[in-house]
């Protein structure tokens, strides 16, 4: 794994935006893996600024995002959805058929896990895949547990992340307490991965990830197994390692 330590959150979310534009440019209808949270927004602001200086063209670009909440509604302003179309979707010249999250509104979330794993199998994988990484190491929703998932399924959450996921919501009632997400060899389909991290709560899971042993209890380390892969935190999210 590379890792790239930047002095700050804005540092973070322009290199990462570098590396999306250069794939961007060298595929014009690249396949983008994208990520929702408050670690990316700062990248996906780079992204449309970059676009609207004539930088970056999203007329042939696809998109598979990571995940979901289930059940949600398109509309509900906590949806992923909403926040793609909110931080990038409707900024830029992507055509709506060619963006695709899942589906929380689907009626059958296995039919809906399984239709969404043979879209990323006809894109042909993500070239480009953007990763938060949750404080308890969860990369997309695959949680910490005694094991992981490959494909893309139905999934619970964590009290943990249902309490850091609690400060876009009223209260941590609100939160749903499950989501569509990818599994890890879905993730894995993607020709090229970033992890992003900011911040001290970042830190302990950053150290685990970067000690290069594979736990299920902190699925990010599974990364160290893929071929291009890079983290891109700050110094913050570096400091607890040696
Ligand atoms: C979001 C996702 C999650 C987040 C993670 C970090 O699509 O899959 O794994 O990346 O929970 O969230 P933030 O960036 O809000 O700290």
């Amino acid at each position: 794994m590379k890792v790239i330590v930047t002095k700050n959150y804005a540092e973070m979310s322009a290199v990462a935006a570098d590396m999306f534009k250069g794939v961007l440019t060298a595929k014009k209808d690249a396949v983008l893996g994208l990520a929702t949270g408050s670690t990316p927004e700062g990248m996906y602001a780079c992204l449309v600024d970059m676009y609207k200086k004539g930088e970056l063209d999203f007329s042939d670009v696809k998109s598979v995002n990571l995940d979901e909440y289930y059940p949600i509604k398109k509309s509900d302003d906590q949806s992923y959805d909403f926040f793609m179309r909110k931080h990038l979707f409707s900024h830029v010249n992507m055509k709506e058929e060619n963006i695709h999250l899942p589906n929380g509104e689907a009626a059958d979330a296995d039919v809906e896990a399984c239709e969404y794993e043979k879209l990323i199998d006809s894109l042909g994988g993500a070239d480009i895949q953007v990763l938060g990484i949750g404080r308890n190491g969860h990369i997309g929703f695959n949680e910490p547990d005694t094991y992981l998932l490959a494909d893309t399924h139905l999934t619970g959450l964590t009290a943990s992340t249902i309490e850091a996921n609690s400060r876009f919501f009223a209260s941590e009632e609100d939160v749903p307490k499950h989501a569509l997400t990818m599994g890890i060899g879905s993730i894995f389909k993607s020709k090229k991965i970033v992890v992003m991290a900011s911040g001290k709560e970042k830190a302990e899971a950053v150290k685990t990830l970067l000690e290069g042993k594979i736990r299920t209890d902190c699925p990010a380390t599974m990364l160290v197994l893929h071929r291009d892969c890079t983290l891109v935190c700050d110094e913050d999210a570096y400091s607890l390692v040696k």
